[in-house]
Protein backbone atom coordinates (compact mmCIF):
# COMPACT_ATOMS: atom_id res chain seq x y z
CA UNK A 1 0.00 0.00 0.00
CA UNK A 2 1.55 3.68 -0.89
CA UNK A 3 1.85 6.21 1.51
CA UNK A 4 -0.32 8.77 1.40
CA UNK A 5 1.45 12.57 2.26
CA UNK A 6 -1.63 14.53 3.53
CA UNK A 7 0.35 18.02 2.63
CA UNK A 8 -0.16 16.90 -1.13
CA UNK A 9 -3.60 16.83 -1.44
CA UNK A 10 -5.33 19.64 -3.75
CA UNK A 11 -1.68 20.77 -4.43
CA UNK A 12 -1.04 21.07 -7.90
CA UNK A 13 1.24 19.50 -9.57
CA UNK A 14 2.89 19.09 -13.30
CA UNK A 15 4.21 16.42 -14.75
CA UNK A 16 5.88 16.85 -17.98
CA UNK A 17 6.03 13.52 -20.26
CA UNK A 18 3.01 12.29 -18.12
CA UNK A 19 1.36 11.04 -20.66
CA UNK A 20 3.00 6.75 -20.38
CA UNK A 21 6.00 5.51 -19.20
CA UNK A 22 7.52 6.36 -15.60
CA UNK A 23 5.34 10.15 -16.18
CA UNK A 24 2.00 7.77 -16.37
CA UNK A 25 2.86 6.65 -13.13
CA UNK A 26 4.29 9.53 -11.66
CA UNK A 27 0.74 11.20 -12.65
CA UNK A 28 -1.49 8.43 -11.59
CA UNK A 29 0.65 8.70 -7.80
CA UNK A 30 0.16 12.56 -7.39
CA UNK A 31 -3.20 11.57 -8.43
CA UNK A 32 -3.79 8.85 -5.44
CA UNK A 33 -2.85 11.27 -3.29
CA UNK A 34 -5.70 13.68 -3.86
CA UNK A 35 -3.45 16.43 -5.69
CA UNK A 36 -4.59 18.31 -9.02
CA UNK A 37 -2.63 16.68 -11.92
CA UNK A 38 -1.43 18.82 -15.09
CA UNK A 39 -0.19 16.69 -17.54
CA UNK A 40 2.18 17.94 -20.55
CA UNK A 41 3.29 15.46 -23.61
CA UNK A 42 3.09 15.53 -27.49
CA UNK A 43 1.29 12.30 -27.11
CA UNK A 44 -2.16 13.67 -27.21
CA UNK A 45 -3.75 10.36 -27.39
CA UNK A 46 -2.49 8.87 -24.44
CA UNK A 47 -2.09 12.05 -22.67
CA UNK A 48 -6.31 12.13 -22.69
CA UNK A 49 -6.67 8.82 -22.35
CA UNK A 50 -4.61 8.87 -19.14
CA UNK A 51 -6.39 12.23 -18.02
CA UNK A 52 -10.40 10.94 -18.61
CA UNK A 53 -9.53 7.50 -16.73
CA UNK A 54 -8.36 9.56 -13.43
CA UNK A 55 -10.94 11.71 -14.31
CA UNK A 56 -13.59 9.20 -14.24
CA UNK A 57 -11.93 8.13 -10.96
CA UNK A 58 -12.44 11.32 -8.88
CA UNK A 59 -9.16 12.99 -9.67
CA UNK A 60 -8.72 16.05 -10.95
CA UNK A 61 -6.18 16.19 -13.88
CA UNK A 62 -5.62 18.19 -16.98
CA UNK A 63 -3.92 17.32 -20.22
CA UNK A 64 -2.11 19.89 -22.47
CA UNK A 65 -0.65 18.54 -25.42
CA UNK A 66 2.91 20.34 -26.32
CA UNK A 67 6.10 19.41 -27.95
CA UNK A 68 8.58 20.21 -25.16
CA UNK A 69 11.06 21.48 -27.77
CA UNK A 70 9.11 24.84 -28.32
CA UNK A 71 9.81 26.67 -25.34
CA UNK A 72 6.86 29.21 -25.78
CA UNK A 73 4.67 26.38 -26.61
CA UNK A 74 5.72 24.67 -22.98
CA UNK A 75 4.99 28.27 -21.37
CA UNK A 76 1.60 28.42 -22.25
CA UNK A 77 0.92 24.89 -21.22
CA UNK A 78 2.01 25.93 -18.03
CA UNK A 79 -0.10 29.28 -18.02
CA UNK A 80 -2.73 26.89 -18.69
CA UNK A 81 -2.46 24.80 -16.18
CA UNK A 82 -1.86 27.38 -13.62
CA UNK A 83 -5.61 28.90 -15.05
CA UNK A 84 -7.46 25.66 -14.38
CA UNK A 85 -5.95 23.95 -11.55
CA UNK A 86 -4.36 26.90 -9.18
CA UNK A 87 -0.71 28.09 -8.27
CA UNK A 88 2.03 25.45 -9.25
CA UNK A 89 3.82 23.39 -5.91
CA UNK A 90 5.28 20.59 -7.31
CA UNK A 91 6.67 19.95 -10.62
CA UNK A 92 8.46 16.61 -12.04
CA UNK A 93 10.80 17.35 -15.09
CA UNK A 94 10.42 14.21 -16.74
CA UNK A 95 9.81 13.72 -20.26
CA UNK A 96 13.12 12.22 -22.40
CA UNK A 97 13.61 10.15 -25.49
CA UNK A 98 16.92 7.88 -25.11
CA UNK A 99 17.24 7.50 -28.17
CA UNK A 100 21.22 5.72 -29.15
CA UNK A 101 23.09 8.26 -31.32
CA UNK A 102 26.61 7.05 -32.67
CA UNK A 103 29.32 9.97 -31.78
CA UNK A 104 30.37 9.94 -35.62
CA UNK A 105 26.78 10.24 -36.73
CA UNK A 106 26.21 13.17 -34.63
CA UNK A 107 25.38 16.43 -36.52
CA UNK A 108 24.76 19.99 -34.71
CA UNK A 109 21.10 20.20 -35.20
CA UNK A 110 20.97 16.98 -33.92
CA UNK A 111 22.86 17.36 -30.69
CA UNK A 112 20.95 20.72 -30.20
CA UNK A 113 17.66 18.67 -30.80
CA UNK A 114 18.83 16.04 -28.10
CA UNK A 115 19.58 18.60 -25.71
CA UNK A 116 16.17 20.23 -26.17
CA UNK A 117 14.54 16.76 -25.78
CA UNK A 118 16.36 15.62 -22.94
CA UNK A 119 17.60 19.08 -21.21
CA UNK A 120 16.40 22.65 -21.93
CA UNK A 121 12.35 22.14 -21.17
CA UNK A 122 13.86 21.40 -17.49
CA UNK A 123 15.39 24.42 -17.10
CA UNK A 124 12.06 26.46 -18.74
CA UNK A 125 9.51 24.66 -16.78
CA UNK A 126 11.25 25.36 -13.65
CA UNK A 127 12.13 28.82 -14.47
CA UNK A 128 7.54 28.95 -15.47
CA UNK A 129 7.01 27.45 -11.88
CA UNK A 130 9.25 29.15 -9.83
CA UNK A 131 7.93 32.07 -8.77
CA UNK A 132 4.26 30.13 -7.99
CA UNK A 133 6.25 28.50 -5.53
CA UNK A 134 7.97 30.84 -4.12
CA UNK A 135 4.43 32.94 -3.85
CA UNK A 136 3.06 29.84 -1.93
CA UNK A 137 5.64 30.01 0.33
CA UNK A 138 7.58 26.86 -0.91
CA UNK A 139 7.81 24.03 -3.26
CA UNK A 140 9.46 21.48 -4.98
CA UNK A 141 10.91 20.07 -8.31
CA UNK A 142 11.97 16.70 -8.80
CA UNK A 143 14.03 15.95 -11.80
CA UNK A 144 14.40 12.64 -13.90
CA UNK A 145 18.12 11.99 -14.54
CA UNK A 146 20.00 8.75 -15.04
CA UNK A 147 22.40 6.31 -14.06
CA UNK A 148 23.58 6.30 -17.37
CA UNK A 149 26.28 8.87 -16.97
CA UNK A 150 26.79 7.43 -13.54
CA UNK A 151 28.32 4.35 -14.76
CA UNK A 152 29.55 5.72 -18.31
CA UNK A 153 27.41 3.78 -20.31
CA UNK A 154 27.79 4.32 -24.49
CA UNK A 155 25.60 4.77 -27.32
CA UNK A 156 23.96 7.89 -26.33
CA UNK A 157 26.79 10.54 -25.62
CA UNK A 158 24.46 13.42 -25.78
CA UNK A 159 21.86 12.06 -24.01
CA UNK A 160 24.70 10.97 -21.14
CA UNK A 161 25.57 14.76 -20.85
CA UNK A 162 22.43 16.04 -20.94
CA UNK A 163 21.42 13.81 -18.30
CA UNK A 164 24.28 14.94 -16.64
CA UNK A 165 22.92 18.34 -16.54
CA UNK A 166 20.57 17.94 -14.90
CA UNK A 167 22.18 17.44 -12.18
CA UNK A 168 24.20 20.39 -12.68
CA UNK A 169 21.15 22.77 -13.02
CA UNK A 170 19.26 21.39 -9.85
CA UNK A 171 21.50 21.93 -7.33
CA UNK A 172 22.47 25.39 -8.65
CA UNK A 173 18.14 25.82 -8.34
CA UNK A 174 18.44 24.25 -4.86
CA UNK A 175 20.66 26.65 -3.76
CA UNK A 176 19.15 29.92 -5.34
CA UNK A 177 15.53 29.08 -4.52
CA UNK A 178 16.28 27.67 -0.93
CA UNK A 179 15.74 30.89 0.76
CA UNK A 180 12.11 30.73 -0.83
CA UNK A 181 11.76 27.04 0.97
CA UNK A 182 11.54 25.38 -2.33
CA UNK A 183 13.52 22.40 -2.67
CA UNK A 184 14.80 20.98 -6.13
CA UNK A 185 16.35 16.80 -5.94
CA UNK A 186 16.82 14.84 -9.13
CA UNK A 187 16.20 11.10 -9.20
CA UNK A 188 18.66 8.69 -10.92
CA UNK A 189 16.61 5.65 -12.71
CA UNK A 190 18.58 2.69 -13.38
CA UNK A 191 16.50 0.51 -15.56
CA UNK A 192 12.49 0.63 -15.93
CA UNK A 193 10.77 -1.44 -17.76
CA UNK A 194 8.51 0.91 -19.15
CA UNK A 195 6.75 -0.49 -22.34
CA UNK A 196 8.98 1.81 -24.55
CA UNK A 197 12.11 -0.07 -23.22
CA UNK A 198 10.57 -3.34 -23.43
CA UNK A 199 9.51 -3.40 -27.45
CA UNK A 200 13.09 -1.45 -27.78
CA UNK A 201 15.61 -2.61 -25.85
CA UNK A 202 14.60 -5.76 -23.59
CA UNK A 203 16.24 -8.96 -25.02
CA UNK A 204 16.81 -12.08 -22.79
CA UNK A 205 20.69 -11.59 -22.80
CA UNK A 206 19.79 -7.87 -21.95
CA UNK A 207 17.63 -8.86 -19.55
CA UNK A 208 20.06 -11.56 -18.20
CA UNK A 209 22.66 -9.18 -17.55
CA UNK A 210 20.61 -6.62 -16.04
CA UNK A 211 19.57 -9.31 -13.11
CA UNK A 212 23.11 -10.01 -12.88
CA UNK A 213 24.07 -6.24 -12.18
CA UNK A 214 21.83 -5.58 -9.59
CA UNK A 215 21.81 -6.03 -5.97
CA UNK A 216 17.72 -6.99 -6.35
CA UNK A 217 16.97 -9.48 -9.22
CA UNK A 218 13.39 -8.36 -9.89
CA UNK A 219 13.31 -5.68 -13.32
CA UNK A 220 12.10 -2.56 -11.19
CA UNK A 221 8.85 -1.14 -12.97
CA UNK A 222 8.12 2.72 -13.08
CA UNK A 223 5.94 2.78 -9.91
CA UNK A 224 9.29 2.42 -8.60
CA UNK A 225 10.03 5.50 -9.40
CA UNK A 226 6.75 7.08 -8.92
CA UNK A 227 6.94 6.35 -5.31
CA UNK A 228 10.04 8.40 -4.47
CA UNK A 229 8.84 10.89 -6.68
CA UNK A 230 5.97 11.85 -4.73
CA UNK A 231 8.11 11.21 -1.26
CA UNK A 232 10.59 13.71 -2.50
CA UNK A 233 7.25 16.23 -3.49
CA UNK A 234 6.09 15.32 -0.13
CA UNK A 235 6.76 17.16 3.42
CA UNK A 236 7.98 14.00 4.55
CA UNK A 237 11.09 15.26 2.40
CA UNK A 238 11.02 18.71 3.84
CA UNK A 239 15.22 18.60 4.82
CA UNK A 240 15.98 16.82 1.60
CA UNK A 241 17.72 19.49 -1.30
CA UNK A 242 20.23 19.94 -4.08
CA UNK A 243 20.34 15.57 -3.91
CA UNK A 244 20.66 12.98 -6.47
CA UNK A 245 18.33 9.66 -5.27
CA UNK A 246 19.25 6.92 -7.07
CA UNK A 247 16.86 3.77 -7.90
CA UNK A 248 18.51 1.06 -9.57
CA UNK A 249 17.49 -2.19 -7.24
CA UNK A 250 21.44 -1.53 -6.69
CA UNK A 251 23.11 -1.59 -10.28
CA UNK A 252 25.55 0.97 -9.20
N1 LIG B 1 12.92 3.72 -18.38
C1 LIG B 1 14.17 3.72 -17.97
O1 LIG B 1 14.81 2.66 -17.90
C2 LIG B 1 14.86 5.01 -17.56
C3 LIG B 1 16.17 4.91 -17.07
C4 LIG B 1 16.83 6.07 -16.69
C5 LIG B 1 16.19 7.29 -16.78
N2 LIG B 1 14.92 7.36 -17.27
C6 LIG B 1 14.31 8.69 -17.35
O2 LIG B 1 13.00 8.65 -16.83
C7 LIG B 1 12.18 9.60 -17.53
C8 LIG B 1 10.96 8.90 -18.09
O3 LIG B 1 11.42 7.91 -19.01
P1 LIG B 1 10.46 6.77 -19.57
O4 LIG B 1 11.31 5.56 -19.65
O5 LIG B 1 9.18 6.76 -18.86
O6 LIG B 1 10.24 7.30 -21.07
P2 LIG B 1 9.03 6.99 -22.07
O7 LIG B 1 9.61 7.14 -23.45
O8 LIG B 1 8.37 5.72 -21.73
O9 LIG B 1 8.02 8.20 -21.79
C9 LIG B 1 8.45 9.50 -22.04
C10 LIG B 1 7.24 10.40 -22.20
O10 LIG B 1 7.74 11.70 -22.54
C11 LIG B 1 7.04 12.17 -23.67
N3 LIG B 1 7.90 13.06 -24.46
C12 LIG B 1 9.08 12.75 -25.05
N4 LIG B 1 9.55 13.80 -25.72
C13 LIG B 1 8.64 14.81 -25.56
C14 LIG B 1 8.55 16.14 -26.03
N5 LIG B 1 9.47 16.67 -26.83
N6 LIG B 1 7.48 16.88 -25.67
C15 LIG B 1 6.51 16.35 -24.89
N7 LIG B 1 6.54 15.10 -24.40
C16 LIG B 1 7.59 14.33 -24.75
C17 LIG B 1 6.66 10.93 -24.46
O11 LIG B 1 5.57 11.17 -25.34
C18 LIG B 1 6.33 9.94 -23.35
O12 LIG B 1 4.98 10.04 -22.94
C19 LIG B 1 13.09 10.22 -18.59
O13 LIG B 1 13.62 11.43 -18.10
C20 LIG B 1 14.18 9.18 -18.77
O14 LIG B 1 15.37 9.75 -19.24
C21 LIG B 1 14.24 6.25 -17.67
Amino acid sequence: MPAIYPDLRDKTVIVTGGASGIGAAIVEAFAAQGARVGVLDLDAEAGTALVDRLAGDGATAQFEPVDLRDIPALRAAIVAVRAALGPIGVLINNAARDDRHPTEEVEPDYFDERMATNFRHQFFASQAVLPDMVALGGGAVVSLSSIVPMVGMGGMPVYSAAKSAVVGLARSLARDYGRHNVRVNVIAPGWIMTERQKTLWLTPEADAMRAERQCLPRRLVPEDIARVAVFLASEDASGITGQTQVVDGGWL
